[in-house]
């Protein structure tokens, strides 16, 4: 299905990606963007990477008057939904505001979307969703029991997602559930672009390795795990987007509601993150141990064979890749886009 599809939330860390993906793959591009958690040079960027740039319109998911005038200027054929706020920390702080952006902002596009007639629709959804789980590797039917505002939003959208379904059994609708997306696109242009203190790993490893910041904090290092530190598992943002692509081919061809894991099978450690990322960048990367950070699991990695069986995906990108190409990002763009 080539066509013309609108990004929501397209200039940030995973959307900007997303982007380059799909306008390498044939497809037209249009971006809906608020700018509260991005910068309008990574679409500049993807612009430079694939020759042309998408078109970008500055608003607000839940302004449904500039969601109108989008369907109404252009033929788009599917929606994939980015937009929205993933801080876990910060949503237990701001609950409001998570709830606000996160779940009213797909009401208005669903809304948006049919009165518009477009019936395909991509859904970034988080294995937050999962919770402590009971066992890994986690399938996508295991129980939900997020324990944050931010988690707690993604699954009341994919509930309203499902509740969609049943009144429209002939749309398609794809719930993707990323485990820990890293990395950045091999050019270097674009990557993730944290604005103040990183929440996450690897850009924290990245910023110390760059000079940024003096050691890493490892929170925790008595964990039930190999090294006593948190497993995950990290996805290349590049395999990441290139499994929207195809969940978008496949959601096209296949009306129904889709549930799908994105990740690489694989546990890896913090230290080994530690290690993988000195070993790319040739810096080292001090650390100290310091207490858990309250909410973290032990280990978390996902199930991928569902992708496998019916997407015909699978993440090929190996850690030392993720590194390699977060190191160029961090290299050449210090300070982010800014
Ligand atoms: P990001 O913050 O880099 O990108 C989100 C984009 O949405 C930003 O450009 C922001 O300006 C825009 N935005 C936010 N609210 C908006 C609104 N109301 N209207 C218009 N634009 C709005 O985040 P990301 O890492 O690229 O994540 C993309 C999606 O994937 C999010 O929904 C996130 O919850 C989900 N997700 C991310 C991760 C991760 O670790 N990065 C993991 C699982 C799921
Ligand atoms: C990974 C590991 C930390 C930072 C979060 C969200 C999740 C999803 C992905 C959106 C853990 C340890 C981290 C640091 C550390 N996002 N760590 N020092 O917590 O698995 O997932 O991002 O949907 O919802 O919760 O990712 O990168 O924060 O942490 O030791 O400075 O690194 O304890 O073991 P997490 P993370």
């Amino acid at each position: 299905m080539i066509g013309t599809v609108l990004v929501t939330g397209g200039a940030g860390y995973i959307g900007s990606h997303a982007c380059a993906a799909l306008m390498e793959a044939g497809y037209q591009v249009v971006v809906l963007d608020n700018l509260c958690n991005s910068s309008l040079v990574s679409l500049e960027r993807v612009g430079e990477i694939c020759a042309t740039s998408p078109i970008f319109v500055q608003g607000d998911v839940r302004d449904r008057d500039c969601l109108d005038k989008i369907f109404h200027a252009h033929t788009i054929t599917a929606v994939l939904h980015f937009a929205g706020l993933k801080a876990v920390g910060e949503s237990v702080d701001f609950p409001l505001e998570y709830y606000d952006n996160n779940v009213v902002s797909s009401l208005v596009l669903l809304a948006a979307m049919q009165q518009a007639g477009v019936t395909n629709i991509v859904f970034s959804s988080s294995a937050t969703v999962y919770g402590d789980p009971p066992s890994v590797p986690i399938r996508e039917d295991f129980g939900l029991c997020p324990t944050s505002p931010y988690g707690r939003s993604k699954l009341m959208v994919e509930d309203i997602l499902a509740d969609w379904h049943v009144a429209n059994p002939n749309w398609s609708v794809c719930r993707l559930r990323y485990f820990n997306p890293v990395g950045a696109h091999p050019s270097g242009l674009i990557g993730e672009d944290p604005q103040g203190f990183p929440n996450n790993l690897m850009p924290f490893v990245a910023q110390v390795a760059v000079g940024e910041r003096e050691k890493l904090f490892v929170f925790g290092d008595d964990y039930a795990t190999a090294d006593g530190t948190g497993v995950r598992d990290y996805i290349h943002v590049m395999d990441l987007v290139e499994g929207h692509v195809v969940a978008l081919e496949y959601i096209c061809r296949q009306p129904g509601l889709h549930t799908i894991n994105l990740g690489t099978g694989n546990g890896v450690s913090v230290l080994d993150m530690v290690k993988a990322f000195e070993h790319a960048s040739g810096q080292s990367v001090p650390y100290e141990i310091v207490k858990r950070r309250p909410g973290d699991i032990a280990a978390c990695w996902a199930d991928p064979r569902l992708a496998e069986t019916l997407l015909q995906w699978t993440a090929s990108r190996s850690l030392a890749e993720m590194c390699e190409d977060a190191w160029r990002w961090q290299q050449g763009n210090p300070r982010g886009y800014a």
